[in-house]
């Protein structure tokens, strides 16, 4: 399943539906994974971020049905879940949890009426930072939709996976993964204002350089992760800036003479200053990518680690091993800790012609320290989410 096509892996699926439910499926939509070259946790911010869909993706199946039942099989858990449009039930796991809340609210905002059987497939790891759980929010939300011959709007589209994650979740994220999943181009670089929800595309063509995944295997999930603390700390130093003023500002408003205020409580400060120093990294690497200037993206990709880890305090010990492996390989430019944190994978600027030697050698190193074995390869970027008929 690693290197399929998203049509291959749309045959694979429709083969998969017919084994499971003895008939074959009316339609379906796949939503791709993404990487993010900068713009860490800048989103709930209402700062600047850079995503990117790639060759990773869920696939949804679907077929309407008679009655009011709900059957929903889901292939990287090897499970059917059956419920009912009178009483959707919640689901134990989370993953359970995504899909259901997507039916529920769903369900409450456009009233589904018709029950349906649903194979949800895909290759996107899970819990390696790339957003599996995002994709397969947007990929489900966009087969019923098209069940019920609902237009998409794909803004509407972020705004009810962002209502999941914060009411059957606990997760008060906010909309990069879905963004990138369902505005993305396979062959643009996007820019996304969380302040105004809009985006702009720019062309970047490196023949000399590749984006390279490294996935630290540290499992890691939103829920359990302290993500909901780090929201918190952010929205508490806003709070002290704004203390008394009548013009408040957001974040992505603030500056350096604002983060002043917050001298006296260190934490606070760290973290503001991680976000407003990161918003002004995302300008910087549209410019650097623009100019093709790889030693530049490699620095700021570097600077953007540095403050993950020092102010935002979101790395962990496997990640910086990572980090300092392949600060030594030949042919680095730069790399950083990607999404969320505390786990997951590094994403990394490589000279081209030496990719084979820096996978060769970070695999090598960390297998040595950890015993164990990374999972690394080049990123190919992807198109947005789509629909499909069978
Ligand atoms: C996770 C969240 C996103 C974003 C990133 C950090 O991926 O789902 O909304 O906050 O972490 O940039």
């Amino acid at each position: 399943m690693d290197r399929v096509s998203e049509n291959e892996l749309i045959d694979l699926s429709k083969i998969q539906f017919k084994k499971i439910f003895n008939y074959e499926a009316q339609l379906g939509s796949i939503a791709p994974g993404r990487i993010n070259i900068i713009g860490e946790h800048t989103d709930y911010n209402l700062g600047l971020a850079m995503p990117q869909a790639i060759n990773r993706w869920v696939c949804t199946l679907i077929s309407k049905r008679d009655d009011n039942n709900i059957n929903i099989y889901s292939s990287a858990f090897k499970k059917l879940i059956a419920t009912n449009l009178d009483r959707i039930s919640s689901g134990k796991e989370n993953w359970e949890k995504y899909i259901l809340g997507v039916v529920k609210a769903l369900d409450d905002k456009i009233n589904i009426k018709n029950g349906f059987d649903i194979f949800i497939g895909g290759n996107i790891s899970i819990g390696a930072g790339i957003s599996s759980s995002a994709a397969l929010e947007v990929s489900i939300v966009l087969s019923i939709y098209k069940m019920i011959n609902k237009k998409i709007d794909k803004i509407k589209v972020l705004e009810i996976c962002n209502y999941v994650e914060k009411k059957y979740l606990g997760i008060n994220s906010g909309m990069l993964d879905q963004y990138a999943s369902l505005f993305s181009h396979r062959d643009k670089i996007m820019i996304i204002d969380f302040s105004t929800l809009n985006h702009e595309y720019f062309k970047f063509d490196i023949e000399n350089a590749s984006w390279v995944l490294v996935n630290s295997m540290v499992y890691r999930e939103l829920v359990t992760s302290k993500y909901n603390e780090r929201v918190e700390e952010c929205k508490k130093g806003l709070d002290i800036i704004n203390k008394n003023k009548e013009n408040k500002k957001q974040i992505n408003e603030i500056n350096e003479i604002d983060l002043s205020k917050l001298e006296s409580h260190e934490l606070y400060y760290k973290r503001l200053l991680h976000v407003i120093s990161e918003n002004k990294r995302v300008k910087m690497m549209k410019d650097a990518m623009l100019s093709k200037n790889v030693h530049l993206i490699g620095k700021l990709l570097n600077e953007s680690h540095a403050s993950l880890f020092q102010n935002y305090e979101v790395s962990c010990d496997e990640i910086e091993s990572i980090i300092r492996i392949s600060k030594e390989q030949c042919g680095f430019y730069g790399g950083r800790i990607m999404g969320g944190g505390f786990g997951g994978c590094t994403i990394n600027l490589v000279e081209k012609s030496k990719v084979n030697s820096f996978i060769k050698n970070v695999e090598k190193h960390f297998f040595t320290k950890y015993n164990c074995k990374v999972a690394i390869g080049c990123v190919n970027f992807s198109k947005g989410a789509f629909t499909f008929n069978n």
